[in-house]
């Protein structure tokens, strides 16, 4: 596993970095004075509330509050995980991940020398998808393929959209096309592009075959299925596990849905073609599951991108004890954000033969009716229990302990403790004792909620006009004197100062991810705007007085614990002197 990312290096890949730019290649923005502004790609809104600050490389949106550093935007908008973000940034500025600080989904650990083995895969297997597409067009027999498409229903742009090819007949084909050297062919075998008979000999992997390119979610190219037009052989050949290609992670046609401009639930079908002929009748949001079972790694994928999940099963009972073994993985991702359901096809049918006799309309409405997880849950549960005899009220409520257990708290568990509490004839309470469910402790703090609302402080309209030209920092003097200060948010006012003072280039993006995941960050952002933008002199004017006053609270508590101590026990003839100086000063000022 890759371990904690240092700090000096996000700071660094950051200050290398131009949100705007960014942002900009993907949501294209508007100058406004300092700023940039464009409609929000968080929400559906008409006028533009999403801002993006070239000083503070800061993004917020007025409208729903979205907000963060170049790394957040990668990691919302791309559904990126933080290191993969910052690896993807460290890559555009050309800075070296340091070592052992690779993104968990690659494969073990990945220096200099193996990211660059790794890029070559994903290289060669550019060149041999470019490669089979253009046979699809050019190849003597490429009618064979067309034809096979055609009588599939698929149309040429979503061929283009989804890359497909075709890998002519013949043993060395790719082979001769690709493989001149050694090299390259020692890179095609690694790529899983050629296999090696026992005597050495490597010939090409796919032969007379439709070939669909594998893309993982970030859109690199990780591996290739390729099926049968006719003839003898397996109906469908995959790439066989290599460096960059994990079955088990890798969802098919994820990288097609992602461009979908709002992508709200994903549908999770068997098959390469059903994805392609769900596409191609107006259903931009299917994906395939690469011939292995649900796991946790497609889960986790599939919840980074949406909240809805639609699971496709075959009606027949193969298919109920898959989506059966689905449920076991699915329970813990549960919370009341996520949902899942459960679609069951007619007999004989599979998403790409049901669009087409229902086309997308049907198609969606069926899904729409399509059992939720709940539903599916108890439905399993009661199944074989008599709820008529206190045995099977036991039975059920053995079984259903596990995945009560697993679910985590919320609504759901709750509105299943009921149902399953109505069945055995008991009360929820009971009920929920019997099952032993783990209660989430209860510690959001209610001090950091009321804070919200209080109207802004002296310490944070200073950190504010920190965040805005942390130049100031300059004159904001010793920050040690802060410490004196007892008030909310003067050790962070020190804190800020002191590295502001150390690194004057660090911007509100460095200082938000320097906190990330603590109080600070979500606070330091929310701030952020709590003066308007200033032109200058007023900014400095303005924080010269509120250091002042600030000044003049450090004074006080130091004359109050002054005076405190020479009740208590009396003062040094120093401190004495020290008071007396403290409370001419006070009369002056
Ligand atoms: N699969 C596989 N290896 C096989 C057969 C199937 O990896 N030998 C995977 C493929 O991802 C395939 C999916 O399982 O897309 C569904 O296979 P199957 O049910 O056989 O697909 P069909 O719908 O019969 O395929 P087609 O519509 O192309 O005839
Ligand atoms: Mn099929």
């Amino acid at each position: 596993m890759a371990g904690k990312i240092p700090q000096h290096f996000i700071d660094e890949v950051l200050a290398r970095t131009d949100i705007v730019a960014l942002i900009d290649a993907r949501v294209p923005l508007k100058k406004a004075g300092k700023e940039y502004v464009a409609r929000c790609p968080f929400h559906d809104e008409k006028t533009p509330s999403f801002t993006v600050s070239p000083s503070k490389q800061f993004y917020h949106c007025f409208g729903c509050g979205a907000h963060g550093s170049a790394i957040g935007f990668l990691m919302e908008y791309d559904h990126l995980s933080f290191p993969e973000a910052i690896e993807e940034l460290a890559r555009q500025a050309g800075l070296p991940m340091p070592r052992e600080h690779t993104a968990p989904a690659e494969p073990q650990r990945r220096d200099g020398e193996e990211g660059h083995r790794l890029s070559a895969l994903h290289a060669i297997l550019e060149r041999a998808a470019r490669h089979y597409q253009i046979q699809l067009r050019r190849h003597p027999q490429r009618d064979r393929a067309v034809n096979y498409l055609k009588g599939r229903g698929i149309s040429g742009e979503i061929a283009k959209r989804f890359e497909l090819g075709y890998a002519p007949p013949g043993w060395h084909h790719l082979e001769e096309a690709l493989g001149r050297g050694p090299a390259e062919r020692a890179l095609l075998q690694e790529a899983g592009l050629l296999t090696q008979r026992e005597d050495g000999q490597s010939y090409d992997r796919f032969r007379d075959r439709i070939m669909f390119p594998i893309r993982d979610h970030r859109g690199r190219l990780v591996g290739f299925g390729g099926r049968l037009i006719d003839g003898d052989g397996p109906k469908y050949l995959n790439s066989p596990e290599t460096p960059v290609f994990h079955k088990g992670e890798e969802l098919y046609g994820l990288h097609q849905a992602r461009q979908q401009r709002s992508l709200e639930r994903l549908l999770v079908v068997e098959g390469y073609m059903d994805v392609i002929a769900l596409a191609q009748h107006g259903i931009p949001y299917a994906v395939a599951t690469l011939g292995t079972a649900l796991t946790e790694q497609h889960l986790q994928r599939l919840y980074r991108h949406v909240d809805e999940i639609i699971l496709c099963f075959d009606g027949d009972r193969a298919g109920r004890e898959a989506a059966w073994r689905a449920v076991e993985t699915l329970t813990p991702f549960l919370d009341d954000r996520r949902s899942a359901r459960f679609a069951f096809l007619p007999q004989g049918e599979d998403p790409d033969s049901l669009i087409r006799r229902l086309g997308r309309e049907a198609f969606e409405e069926q899904i729409a009716r399509s059992l939720t997880f709940s539903d599916f849950l108890l439905e399993n549960l009661t199944q074989g229990s008599d709820m008529r005899s206190t045995d099977g009220h036991a039975r059920l409520i053995q079984k259903a302990r596990p995945y009560l257990q697993r679910l985590p708290e919320g609504a759901r568990r709750e509105e299943l403790l009921n149902r399953l509490a109505g069945r055995v004839q008991w009360s929820p309470q009971e009920l929920a004792r019997r099952l032993e469910l783990p209660q989430r402790q209860r510690n959001s703090s209610r001090n950091e909620r009321r804070g919200q609302r209080r109207p802004p402080s002296l310490i944070a309209r200073i950190i504010a006009m920190l965040l805005q030209a942390p130049e100031l920092a300059q004159r904001a003097g010793d920050p040690e004197r802060l410490a004196r200060l007892e008030l909310p948010g003067s050790g962070l006012l020190q804190e800020l100062i002191q590295i502001l003072q150390q690194r004057p280039q660090t911007t509100l993006a460095m200082l938000f991810e320097h906190w990330r995941g603590r109080p600070e960050g979500q606070y330091l952002a929310r701030i952020q705007r709590l003066i308007p933008p200033m032109e200058e002199g007023a900014l400095v004017v303005e924080f010269q007085d509120a250091m002042e006053r600030i000044e003049r609270l450090i004074v006080e508590s130091e004359v109050e614990s002054l005076l405190k101590k020479s009740q208590n026990q009396g003062l040094s003839p120093e401190e004495k002197r020290h008071l007396q100086a403290l409370l001419q000063a006070q009369r002056q000022g």
